[in-house]
């Protein structure tokens, strides 16, 4: 029998920097994850890092890779008719900006930091089951990589664990409410072997449909184009996703695409959804397993750290004071940027995307023309872009 003070559910982004910041505050945890630690570690997913969100991964001591090799970005393109339109950040935010560094590097630096400090990670847990959420003593039990029977006894049970996870579950059928929009549309996206011809995020709405061209590193290329939420792989060789590519960005000043060797290709759904409350009994839920966003902001990784941020600093407080009032408003805090992001996320690819791209040129394409009009021609427009983008602040 393990005994700790919170046991965590998934060593994804949430379930790392939550046991990082507890650590830092003098809290013990016990993070438990089925998948591999390799599996982890290599899991491309999006990679824009807000400015709140660098600020907190630095002043928690785990910045210094990011710092040298993650990318600052000062604005994005919003690409329509033929033509960008740049969004510049540090002029609309008070000189905030981006950082491009890929979440499964952000995820690679905690893991060493917490393994540095001797934290524990259970990678390859089987049959992961959380008992007693009701009570004072909730119970987390597993099979570990050897198929030794595990049970951590502990306070309290943060759900880390994804959307596909099994925490949200528990949460009794007649207290959760879920919200869910499923978009009719999916990204089709590659990691390329070339350099970036763009030093900035290229957001492109084409008649044929969605297109963004964004970056890595200084030699890896991130490429994504809208597609049906049905579409077969087998039909996308590379040279046909560059040939897409090429036609989404066409136009005055098109990026000169450079096609490389296509490390990873996969199809991403587009679904929002969040779950209310984030918090039962002893369980929160933080991160995807609480709520999704489509990616067309890159936010999901950033509301993941936010939430952390908030359960880390009320956790600490009632463990310092006994007082269990922030952890009481656990649930209330986090969704109120919950749907705020959903919002900013929810815009974003709305703006973006073809609904019916089968179909003629109508009323709600019009609107999306005057919208990215209006966004990159009125200064007021713009900054909602770029603060939403940057990242709202923080709760203090
Ligand atoms: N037991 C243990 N671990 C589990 C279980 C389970 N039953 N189910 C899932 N997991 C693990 C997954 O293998 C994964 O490593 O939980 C982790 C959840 O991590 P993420 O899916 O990365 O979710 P989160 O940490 O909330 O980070 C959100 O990830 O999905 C992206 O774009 C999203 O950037 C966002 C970020
Ligand atoms: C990415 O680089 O993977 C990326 C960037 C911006 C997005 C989504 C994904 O909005």
């Amino acid at each position: 029998m393990i005994r700790t003070q919170v046991a965590i559910v998934g060593a994804g982004p949430a379930g790392l920097v939550l046991s990082h910041l507890l650590h830092l505050d003098g809290i013990e945890s016990v993070v438990v994850e089925s998948r591999s630690r390799a599996y982890v570690e290599e899991r491309v997913r999006a990679g824009v890092l807000e400015s709140g969100t660098v600020d907190l991964l630095r002043e928690a001591g785990v910045g210094e890779r990011l710092s040298s090799e993650g990318l600052v970005h000062h604005g994005i393109a919003l690409r329509f008719n033929g033509r960008s339109k740049r969004i510049d950040f540090p002029e609309l935010t008070d000189g905030k900006s981006v950082v491009v560094y890929g979440q499964q590097e952000v995820v690679k630096d905690l893991i060493e930091a917490r393994l540095h400090a001797r934290g524990a990670i259970f990678f390859e847990a089987q049959d992961v089951a959380v008992s007693g959420i009701d009570g004072d003593r909730p119970t987390v039990t597993f099979r570990d990589v050897e198929g030794r029977h595990e049970e951590i006894v502990c306070d309290f049970v943060a759900g880390c664990d994804g959307f596909h996870g099994i925490c949200r579950s528990l949460i009794p059928a007649h207290v959760l409410r879920t919200f869910e929009r499923v978009y009719p549309f999916s990204w089709l996206g590659i990691l390329a072997r070339t350099a970036p011809v763009s030093h900035e995020l290229i957001y492109a709405n084409h008649e044929r449909g969605f297109g963004l061209y964004s970056a890595r590193s200084e030699t890896i290329s991130r490429l994504y184009i809208q597609c049906r939420p049905d579409e077969d792989l087998a039909e996308w060789p590379d040279e046909r996703v560059w040939d897409e590519l090429r036609i989404r960005l066409e136009g005055e000043d098109a990026p000169d695409l450079v096609p490389g060797p296509v490390l990873q290709k996969g199809i991403t759904p587009m679904r929002s959804f969040v779950a209310e409350p984030m918090q039962y009994g002893r369980l929160f839920l933080a991160g995807d397993s609480a709520h999704i966003v489509p990616p067309t902001g890159a936010k999901g990784m950033n509301l993941a750290i936010a939430d952390v941020r908030v359960l880390a600093r009320a956790l600490t407080r009632y463990y310092a004071t006994g007082s269990s009032e922030s952890i009481d408003r656990y649930s209330q805090t986090c969704l109120r940027r919950v749907w705020k992001t959903e919002r900013f996320s929810w815009w974003m690819t709305s703006m973006l995307h073809r609904y019916d791209p089968s179909s003629d040129v109508d009323f709600d394409d019009r609107l999306q023309m005057a919208e990215l009009d209006y966004v990159t021609s009125s200064r007021a427009a713009a900054r909602t872009l770029a603060e939403n983008y940057v990242g709202l602040p923080l709760e203090a």
